[in-house]
């Protein structure tokens, strides 16, 4: 695991969006897992802002509520055409979303399942992270090796989340998510956070033990995940000299501390 700090939450965002930019000019066909959430608003911004070729590009969005249509705007289905489909040239069709609605919840995760392997599985996974330390939806205990499958939200979750639904009581409680162990077998994976909100949860993700209570800390196990955050996410993290030092001295960063052109 590495960790990129950036000054704020914009120059965490478009360096995200630059990774990321460069991994789909090198592989047009780049298989992207996405993320949704308000820290993924500057850089859906940033990648529409870019005006990179998306054609060949297939995704697969991590996460859908249970219960809700594709069409109802607090869907991720919905934010994600909103935030980013619709304002890029990707084919819809190479676009998937778990479907909260299927009449067979089981028998949709393992369609989605079964459909990221057909497309050869996951390039570049996106994330974020949850209050509750939980990536995609897979809230404490999931297990680290869990596949796509339904979950019940925690309380912590339903709070962070309850702005869009008018209270915490009105969220739904289940959720289908890809799981850890769906999530562990992406080739790349890159999580954001952002804001003073995140600096706790991602000090314990990164530097703390290994647990299933935090489903994030399974990613110190990946071989290719790369953490970035602003100043404020980073606040809590003991060892910031040294994550700062790999940024400004490190090969492969160098590309990304030149100044960003669109
Ligand atoms: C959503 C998802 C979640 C969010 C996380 C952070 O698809 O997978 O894990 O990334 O809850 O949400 P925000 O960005 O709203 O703080």
């Amino acid at each position: 695991m590495e960790v990129i700090i950036r000054p704020d939450a914009p120059a965490a965002a478009d360096l995200v969006a630059r990774i990321l930019a460069a991994d789909l000019r090198a592989k047009p066909d780049l298989v992207l897992g996405l993320a949704t959430g308000r820290t993924m608003d500057l850089l859906y911004d940033r990648l529409a802002q870019m005006r990179l070729d998306f054609s060949h590009c297939h995704t697969f969005n991590l996460d859908e509520y249970v219960g809700l249509a594709p069409t109802d705007p607090r869907s991720y289905r919905a934010s994600m055409n909103k935030a980013l489909f619709d304002r890029v040239n990707i084919n819809p069709d190479h676009t998937h979303v778990p479907n909260g609605l299927a009449p067979d919840l089981d028998a949709e995760c393992l369609r989605y399942e079964n459909l990221i392997a057909q497309s050869g599985g996951i390039d570049f996974q996106l994330l974020g992270i949850g209050q509750s330390g939980h990536i995609g939806f897979n809230e404490p205990l999931s297990a680290l090796q869990s596949r796509t499958r339904v979950k019940a939200l925690s309380p912590t979750t339903a709070a962070q989340n309850a702005a869009f639904f008018g209270g915490a009581d009105k969220v739904p409680r289940r959720a289908i998510t890809m799981g850890v162990g769906t999530i562990m077998e992406s080739r790349r994976i890159v999580l954001l956070a952002t804001g003073p909100g995140k600096a706790e949860i991602i000090a314990q993700a990164v530097e703390g033990p290994i647990t299933a209570m935090i489903s994030a800390t399974a990613l110190q196990l990946h071989r290719r995940c790369v953490v970035v955050v602003d100043n404020a996410a980073a606040a809590a993290l003991k060892e910031q000299e040294y994550y700062r030092w790999i940024f400004d001295n490190e090969p492969e960063w160098e590309p990304f501390r030149r100044p960003s052109t669109l």
